[in-house]
C-alpha cells in the first residue's frame, strides 16, 4: 500500500526535472497527479511516462485565468487537492550591475508571484489535511553572483511559507519548502550561460557540495513524498534542506 493512497496532488512545472520526478514517486505511491507547464509537447511526453493517474494542464503561472482552469479543472477530472507542490521556477544568472526592469519583473513575476498566487488561487480547493510544498533552493542561503533575482525571489517564497503555514493551520493544512542543492536538471541548460561557463560553474559548484556531486530528481522526489505524506505530520512552516551539504558543512 503507497503513502499516498487515494490522494490528489497537484504539481507545477510538473512536465521537466524535480516535478516530473515527483509526479513519478506519486504516481507509485497510490496517488492520482495533474501535472502543469507551458509546452504542450513536454507535458504529452511526461503524460505517456506516467500513465493512466495523470492528467496535464497546459498554462503558465504568469497568468491568473490559467491558474483558476488547473484547480477548476483538477476538481472536475479528480475532486478536491490533498497535496499542492507550487514547484515552477528559473533563473538567469545576471550582475545586479546588468539587471534591468524587465529581467526583474520576469523572473520575480514567474519565481515569486507566480508561485504566490498558484498557492492562493488553490487555497479554496485544498481539503482539510492537506500538504503544501514549495520549492526555494539552496541559493537563497548564499551569495551566487548573478544569482541576485533567482536567490531573492526564493527567499521571499521561504517567508510566503512561514505565513501560510500560520493563515492555513485552522484548516488542518501543513505548509513547507523544500529546498534543493545543485540538482541535474534542464534547469542549468536555461540559466544563460556559455556552454564553456556553464561546466566551470558546475565543477566549481560539484567541489562545494560536501557530497561532490550534483543530486539527481529522483532524491528530491523522495523528499518531497516525505513532506506530502503523513510521515511529516507534524512539520509545518520548515524548510527541508537536501542539498549534499553545499550550505551545511
Ligand atoms: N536544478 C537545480 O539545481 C535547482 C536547485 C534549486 C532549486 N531549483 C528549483 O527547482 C524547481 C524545479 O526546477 P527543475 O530543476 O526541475 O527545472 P526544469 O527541469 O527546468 O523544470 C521546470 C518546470 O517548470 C515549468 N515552467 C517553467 N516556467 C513556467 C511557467 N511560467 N509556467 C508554468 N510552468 C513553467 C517547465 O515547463 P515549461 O517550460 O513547458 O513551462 C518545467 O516543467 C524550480 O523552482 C527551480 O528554481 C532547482
Amino acid at each position: 500500500m503507497g503513502k499516498l493512497e487515494g490522494k490528489v496532488a497537484v504539481i507545477t512545472g510538473g512536465s521537466s526535472g524535480m516535478g516530473l520526478a515527483t509526479a513519478k514517486e506519486f504516481i507509485n505511491n497510490g496517488a492520482k497527479v495533474v501535472i502543469f507547464g507551458r509546452k504542450q509537447a513536454l507535458l504529452n511526453v511526461a503524460l505517456h511516462e506516467l500513465g493512466d493517474n495523470a492528467h496535464a494542464v497546459q498554462g503558465d503561472v504568469t497568468i491568473m485565468d490559467d491558474l483558476k482552469r488547473l484547480f477548476n479543472e483538477t476538481k472536475s477530472k479528480f475532486g478536491s487537492i490533498d497535496i499542492l507542490y507550487v514547484n515552477v521556477g528559473q533563473g538567469v544568472i545576471v550582475p545586479i550591475a546588468e539587471t534591468n526592469e524587465a529581467l526583474f519583473d520576469a523572473q520575480v513575476g514567474v519565481n515569486f508571484k507566480g508561485s504566490y498566487f498558484t498557492l492562493q488561487q488553490a487555497i479554496p480547493f485544498l481539503s482539510k489535511g492537506a500538504s503544501v510544498i514549495i520549492t526555494t533552493s539552496w541559493l537563497n542561503q548564499v551569495g551566487f553572483s548573478g544569482s541576485s533575482l533567482l536567490s531573492s525571489s526564493k527567499a521571499a517564497l521561504r517567508s510566503l511559507v512561514r505565513v501560510a503555514a500560520a493563515e492555513l493551520a485552522e484548516k488542518e493544512i501543513r505548509v513547507n519548502a523544500i529546498s534543493p542543492g545543485p540538482i541535474g536538471t534542464a534547469f542549468w541548460g536555461k540559466i544563460g550561460l556559455p556552454e564553456d561557463t556553464l561546466n566551470a560553474a558546475a565543477e566549481a559548484i560539484t567541489d562545494q557540495t560536501t557530497l561532490k556531486r550534483f543530486g539527481k530528481a529522483e532524491e528530491i522526489a523522495k523528499s518531497v513524498l516525505f513532506l506530502a505524506s503523513d510521515d511529516s505530520s507534524y512539520i509545518t512552516g520548515e524548510e527541508l534542506a537536501v542539498q549534499g551539504g553545499i550550505t551545511a558543512v
